[in-house]
């Protein structure tokens, strides 16, 4: 099997999270360039991971254009994505690009064709679908045991957790706030849970309304100065099916949720199931009449590999096996497309609809 030239452009936190740490536990795959316009933060990338052999670049024009390249992971702040992943696939190599795909859904789209065109792979990063809760409730989805699902609430209601760093609260910098942080997500798990990414409409609110209230942020105080996007939106997203799905996500607010993080509840005619408490990525509670009686089930549930491996293990496989990444880059656009739907329903107070 070849070894695969790793170059990863943007070595933030994102890098030194997820895509680092899976890649080098892989001996099929070599980290060769690390790009970022702070060179010092590659730097220091490269001596936490002990990366002697990567070579520091500040250009992401060099690394598209070197040959001897074969993978590039797209993780700079989201404006980037599209002309970064465009003129990588251009240039033969397959790309791994962070959520969201792009801002624009034409943005996406031309990432789709161009890797379709060009013969080579293309995915992104909604990773927390592949946390063992939703992983089990998909399986029992699969068995038939909700019946047919007509309604999931999908929440990520954080309390006080805004990514205070980086360009996360500025539009022309992220592209948008939670809608374009926590929005792919959590408009994802729904989708993937049903294998249903077929919408008909969109109906969106966005909130700015926490953005002078800084004090309490687990991850720091912001400058309400340099805050122009959403701290939280609200969305109805219609089905063809005429299933309804309705997400709710907040950097911060006032509202208390035991979940921390991204859950969902679903509804079918048979059995609901939803992830509840602090242990949500790894319990199901499932509700159900038996006998005549609601009947409550906690489920415990475990992985053999965390999120990010789970992603970045199906990312290399697919490019060595000639398989399907975990990710399919179809899926990665239309998250785009509600994204851009509920800023648009949000502006207009229309509801969006596709075709
Ligand atoms: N999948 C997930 O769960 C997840 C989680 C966090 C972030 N993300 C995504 O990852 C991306 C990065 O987020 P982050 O939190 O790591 O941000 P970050 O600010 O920590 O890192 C971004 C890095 O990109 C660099 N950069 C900016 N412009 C560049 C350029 N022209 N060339 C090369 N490097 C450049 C910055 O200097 C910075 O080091 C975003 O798209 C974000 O949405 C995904």
């Amino acid at each position: 099997m070849k070894t695969l030239n790793i170059a990863i452009i943007g070595t933030g936190t994102i890098a030194r999270e997820k895509h680092i740490p899976c890649l080098v536990k892989r001996d099929d795959v070599k980290i060769t360039v690390l790009c970022d316009i702070d060179t010092e933060k590659a730097e220091a990338v490269k001596k936490e991971f002990g990366l002697d052999d990567a070579v520091i670049c500040d250009d992401y024009h060099k690394v598209c254009a070197d040959p001897d390249i074969d993978v590039v992971h797209v993780l700079t702040p989201n404006p980037l994505h599209c002309p970064i992943t465009i003129e990588a696939l251009e240039n033969g190599k397959h790309v791994h690009c962070e959520k969201p795909m792009a801002c624009t859904y034409a943005d996406a789209r031309k990432m789709v064709e161009t890797a379709k065109r060009v013969g080579k792979k293309l995915t992104s990063g909604t990773q927390w679908r592949y946390q063992p809760a939703p992983m089990k409730m998909k399986e029992m989805i699969k068995e038939g045991k909700f019946g047919d699902i007509y309604y999931i609430k999908s929440s990520q209601l954080r309390g006080r957790r805004l990514p205070a760093y980086g360009v996360y609260t500025s539009k022309t910098g992220n592209g948008g706030g939670m809608l374009m942080d926590g929005g792919p997500h959590s408009i994802d798990l729904p989708m993937w849970l049903t294998d249903n990414y077929d919408v008909q409409s969109v109906r969106g609110v966005t909130f700015d309304r926490m953005k002078n209230h800084t004090e309490g942020n687990a991850l720091g105080a912001w400058d309400p100065d340099h805050f122009d996007v959403e701290d939280s939106f609200m969305a109805m997203i219609t089905m063809k099916n005429g299933m309804l799905i309705y997400v709710e996500c907040a950097w911060v607010i006032n509202m208390l949720q035991e979940a921390p993080g991204m859950t969902a509840a679903i509804a079918g005619t048979k059995a609901g199931a939803d992830m509840v408490g602090p242990g949500f990525e790894n319990h199901v509670r499932v509700n159900e009449i038996v006998d005549g009686k609601m009947v409550i089930d906690s489920i415990e549930c475990s992985a053999d590999q965390s999120m990010h491996e789970y992603d970045i293990n199906h990312w290399i496989d697919a490019i060595q096996n000639g398989g399907e990444p975990a990710v399919l880059p179809e899926q990665a656009a239309t998250l785009v497309r509600v994204i851009e739907a509920i800023y648009k329903s949000a502006a207009t107070g229309q509801t969006i609809f596709f075709d």
